[in-house]
């Protein structure tokens, strides 16, 4: 009889925020969806600017980005990155083809008894993976939205403290799907409790550059100390390029441990079998972020999610039923419910959505859930419940994207509406 070729923890991988979009394609044909759980900003209709396009056609001439380059990292991109950072050397800075290569690589390549501690609220790319790997649940500290959805320290320290399995503690920061920017006191917090219990650190910087308020921002190195940690960067938030799949992760104080100077060799090799990521992006990358109308552009885009998040607020904050911690940085909006029956069932009037509906909910038990599918039954708009963030707290995300204002404000009036009515 032949074997199984399953994993026993193919189960704990998944990227379950996308599976709202199937269900929104059957019911497609009735009426046009309002994709709101779409965090790519050309999905969005934002116009990728004539500079960028000019600067990869530029390139796209020259006959040495058609070739493979150095397992790292091209020369001259690195001289660039290292000139941002006098903490780095180059033997520092690793490309990837993306945040799904450098995962893969990384926590991959973790022993299997080494687990990472997760925010909670967390980003599932991250966490599904790393529970996958360790074919067991996600460990996490709670993001608390009574508090700016600043973190649970004591819950922090309490679990690490008697977790020995746990060997990392990650952060996003700025949050995908919080929104939350972390203060320089939090971020040494961090960091003092990798310390404390020889820990070490990996910061997803993502969202770096996407901060509305910009000395609020610290990146890791600005607070990494002795810590042997790692950040990671891409470039597919703050330029409208996502299909570059381009981006590199920092390694910080691989001097001062051996066990970490030579998991990150491990990577360097793991990254060799496979030659090197992506030539274009990279060779592009220093011209891109040199140009004065990228930090125009950069600008705009910030201004314009700044605004949307003060429009949300000022919609929603006479709801009953919705409450929102107004975002700082990148570019979601997480709505959680203010004190509501859980119980509340709701009918569709139309019977082929409903049935729909109701097949997509089948074995789904979060109250978020619930309510986001039949939100997007009854009126259109696509969500994503924020239980798929791994998260205790119901609620729902969507983003900051929408280009056209007028339509960003109908989808929050609609949101409310239906909240109410649902309460009614
Ligand atoms: C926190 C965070 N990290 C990484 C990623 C992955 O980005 P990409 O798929 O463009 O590499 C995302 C995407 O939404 C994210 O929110």
């Amino acid at each position: 009889m032949r074997k199984n070729i399953l994993l026993p923890w193919n189960k704990e991988l998944s990227y379950i925020i996308r599976e709202i979009v199937e269900t929104a394609k059957k019911i497609e044909h009735k009426k046009t969806i309002y994709w709101e759980n779409i965090w790519d900003p050309v999905a969005k209709w934002e116009k990728i600017p004539q500079w960028l396009k000019n600067i990869v056609k530029n390139a796209n001439e020259k006959d040495e980005v058609y070739g493979y380059c150095p397992t790292r990292w091209l020369d001259k991109t690195l001289e660039y990155v290292m000139s941002k950072n006098s903490k780095l050397k180059k033997t520092d800075i690793l490309f990837f083809n993306w945040l799904g290569d450098a995962i893969n690589k990384i926590y991959k390549w973790l022993a299997f008894d080494s687990r990472i501690i997760w925010p909670n609220p967390a980003y599932p790319t991250h966490s599904s993976t790393e529970a996958a790997h360790a074919g067991s649940f996600h460990i996490t500290y709670r993001l608390d939205p009574n508090n700016h959805w600043y973190p649970d320290l004591e819950e922090l320290e309490n679990k690490v403290k008697y977790n020995p399995n746990i060997v990392w503690i990650l952060v996003i920061n700025p949050d995908n799907p919080t929104w939350v920017v972390f203060p320089k006191f939090i971020m040494e917090k961090f960091v003092e409790i990798a310390k404390k219990y020889n820990l070490f650190i990996v910061v997803d910087e993502i969202y770096e550059k996407l901060t509305y308020n910009k000395e609020e921002h610290y990146c890791l190195s600005d607070v990494i100390w002795d810590v042997p940690g790692i950040a990671m960067k891409w470039i597919s938030k703050d330029l409208p390029w996502p299909g570059a799949r381009c981006g590199w992760i920092e390694t910080y104080n691989t001097d001062k441990d051996k066990n970490f100077a030579d998991f990150c060799h491990s990577l360097l090799k793991f990254k060799m079998v496979e030659v090197c990521s992506t030539t274009l992006p990279q060779y592009v990358l220093p011209e891109i972020y040199e140009s004065g109308d990228y930090k125009n552009y950069l600008w705009k885009r910030i201004e314009k999610y700044k605004k949307r998040a003060d429009l949300a607020e000022k919609i929603l904050k006479d709801s009953k039923e919705l409450k929102i911690i107004k975002p700082k940085g990148a570019f979601y909006l997480t709505i959680l419910f203010d004190k509501v029956d859980k119980q509340k069932e709701l009918k569709i009037q139309d019977n082929e959505i409903q049935n729909i509906i109701e097949d997509a909910l089948v074995g789904k038990e979060r109250f978020d859930e619930k309510f986001c599918y039949f939100m997007l039954g009854e009126t259109w708009v696509c969500t994503v419940p924020l239980s798929w963030f791994n998260s205790d707290y119901d609620g729902f995300r969507m983003t900051l994207l929408e280009e056209d204002e007028e339509q960003f404000i109908q989808i929050l009036e609609i949101i409310k509406e239906f909240s109410k009515n649902y309460w009614e």
